[in-house]
């Protein structure tokens, strides 16, 4: 198979309707009646707990601007508005019609709305930002597929192979046998964030490296291959995440890296009846969505990058 690259910006500009599609985990919590937020220790919402774990590794008083990529339905700038109104807001996003939902979830005035694929932002205004938010979005970056280590010993291609032989030469970034993807996009932006040294920088997403602690592994089994799968979505296609090779690229580029899966900072109460959910296989609509929940606080992950003195 010759390589080729998998977009997602014409969906995302001109054909995407709804993210009901993509149930992320930011929307699982929205409602303060989701059962998702029963198993939880803490209730809240997904941008409270985040606010929560950032200010674990951040002081919020010294962060002013705050840029989020890919905002979704904006629910989790509007937490972190709330909790920190001294804060100025960009959302940028590639798709119009979730750029006008961020609107009206934000209001008008509550932030700057700039209808742009992340890929063509001035580097030099990412420099004025303090702190960087792409949650579960990099998925959706383009990723270069159909590689093998024959075709990236070789020369030539095309720009996208050149670039990934290059990311991969100066990053040292592990290879796997057979054909493989590469989060091309996913690489390039922390390379574009860590090279506009904005001090800090969330990223979270889909990981083909998700680990099942062992406590756990009686309940569910993640497939994890540490290559990056195509899920299949409606209109696109996008991949799952090798986190390894972004946090390699950080380090290399001087940022301290946290990394981990979303249950670090979504705490689990693990109690009789979630016992019962994970091993009834109950049909219930409720209990399919916490089995689900519950898998997602492991099969997804994050990484904080904080910018070195
Ligand atoms: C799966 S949604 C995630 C939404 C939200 N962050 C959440 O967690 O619920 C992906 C978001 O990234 C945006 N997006 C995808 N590719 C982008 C790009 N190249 N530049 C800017 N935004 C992009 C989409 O329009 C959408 O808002």
């Amino acid at each position: 198979m010759k390589p080729f690259l998998n977009s997602t910006a014409d969906y995302h500009r001109r054909h995407l309707e709804s993210l009901g599609w993509e149930l992320t985990v930011c929307a699982m919590l929205q409602q303060p009646s989701s059962p998702c937020r029963r198993i939880l220790m803490e209730n809240g919402s997904y941008g409270s707990h985040l606010d929560a774990f950032l200010a674990r590794h951040l002081d919020w008083n010294g962060v002013r601007r705050v840029l989020e990529v890919g905002g979704g339905y904006g629910h989790l700038m509007r937490d972190l508005l709330t909790a920190h109104p001294h804060l100025t807001a960009v959302m940028l996003d590639i798709s119009p019609l979730l750029l006008d939902r961020q609107r009206e979830t934000l209001g008008p005035d509550a932030a700057e709305f700039l209808l742009q694929d992340f890929f063509d932002f001035d580097v030099g205004r990412l420099a004025g930002f303090d702190l960087a938010i792409f949650n579960e979005n990099i998925g959706d970056f383009p990723a270069l597929c159909g590689l093998t280590a024959e075709v990236l010993g070789g020369t030539g291609g095309g720009t996208d192979l050149e670039t990934t032989r290059c990311l991969i030469r100066d990053y040292g970034l592990s290879l796997p046998d057979g054909s493989f993807v590469f989060n091309l996009g996913a690489a390039l932006a922390v390379e574009k964030l860590c090279g506009a040294r904005i001090p800090a920088l969330f990223i979270s997403e889909h990981s083909c490296e998700a680990v099942v602690p062992a406590a756990y592994k009686a309940f569910m089994h993640l497939p994890s291959s540490g290559r990056p799968e195509r899920i299949r979505l409606k209109g696109h296609d996008e991949y799952t995440i090798k986190f390894s090779h972004l946090e390699r690229i950080a380090r290399a580029m001087q940022y301290e890296c946290w990394r981990g899966p979303y249950a670090d900072f979504l705490s689990i109460e693990w109690t009789d009846e979630l016992r019962f959910i994970m091993t009834s296989g109950s049909g219930r609509d409720e209990h399919e969505a916490i089995r689900q929940f519950f898998e997602d606080l492991y099969r997804y992950e994050y990484l904080l990058l904080l910018k070195r003195e």
